[in-house]
């Protein structure tokens, strides 16, 4: 029986620590730190990630500012409001929750972000510094599954870890980090998706394996090996059957390859919390560096 990666325990530790050095800023008498978010339209799910980040905002003591756009809104408009956030000393780091509707070209409103603001760390600036393993916001679910495999001590020096999808924002960072100097990095890591070829090879292989495909319950006990580290990022509401409610599901099937696994993290309670706690992290950073 695996052990569980508890990542609403650490998260809850890590938001402790900030609030414990905000406390102090403001002690000083000088202002905390501000995160700003833009959601655009009703997407439910953004609606509910974007409020769950004001809640954690409050939580640490950090001001948050959220600006809401109907869907219609157009490109110009959203790239003014940014440059608004760009410009405003009082705001230290924002975010655009994605996805966006599709007459906005997402690239262009990402590269309109200061990259000295983008805690997200989605700008080509702070992504390409990343893969130079030089200083860089680094993008929040790989930095939180980081922190995760930092904290429980897991060895990833020289470990063979397969990243399971592609993704801008958590698979190709992910094989970045893990493949980059220090501790935990040092991996040997391969990155598997929609074209790869028998993806089972792979991953019954893995020291380590990063599943974020958003595909509920794809990753088996029999693709895995025995003692492996898995991490589930995957987080795909599904409908109840008969009633207008959902659930969460992760990528892993964790019933079965509980029984398998070294450590698994569970859905919910395992990355998206830490996600929510590295945008924290990214925030004071931004204060620290930047903060006016
Ligand atoms: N949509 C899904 N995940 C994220 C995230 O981490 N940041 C933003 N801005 N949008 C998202």
């Amino acid at each position: 029986m695996a052990v569980i990666l508890d990542g609403l325990k650490v998260s809850q530790d890590i938001k402790e620590e900030i609030k414990r050095e905000v406390d102090k800023i403001v002690e000083k008498g000088l202002r905390p730190p501000h995160l700003a978010a833009i959601l655009v339209g009703e997407n439910g799910a953004s609606k509910a990630y974007v409020s769950s980040k004001v809640k954690d905002c409050q939580e640490v003591g950090f001001t948050s500012t959220l600006t809401k756009l109907p869907d219609t809104v157009n490109e110009k408009e959203l790239l003014e409001q940014i440059e608004l956030l760009n410009q405003d000393d009082s705001i230290d780091g924002f975010i655009v929750q994605l996805p966006l509707p599709k007459s906005i070209d997402q690239e262009t409103v990402i590269n309109a972000i200061d990259p000295k603001k983008d805690v997200d760390g989605f700008h080509p600036e702070n992504f390409g510094r990343m893969a130079l393993e030089m200083d860089a916001y680094l993008p929040a679910t790989p930095y939180g599954i980081m922190t995760l495999l930092e904290r429980y001590n897991i060895e990833t020096k020289g470990k063979h870890c397969v990243v399971i999808g592609r993704s801008r924002i958590v698979g190709r960072p992910m094989s970045i980090l893990l493949s980059s100097k220090g501790n935990p990095g040092d991996s040997t890591v391969t990155v598997v998706h929609s074209h790869t070829q028998n993806i089972e090879q792979f991953t019954r292989q893995a020291d380590i394996i990063i599943v974020a495909l958003g595909a509920p319950k794809y990753l088996k006990a029999d693709m895995i090996k025995s003692g492996a580290v898995i991490i589930d990022v995957g987080i795909t509401r599904v409908e109840d059957d008969g009633t207008k409610g959902y659930h969460l599901e992760g990528d892993v099937d964790f019933e079965s390859c509980k029984e398998v696994a070294g450590w698994i993290t569970p859905v919910p309670g395992g990355v998206g919390p830490m996600t929510r706690a590295m945008l924290m992290k990214n925030t004071l950073l931004a204060y620290k560096k930047h903060g006016k």
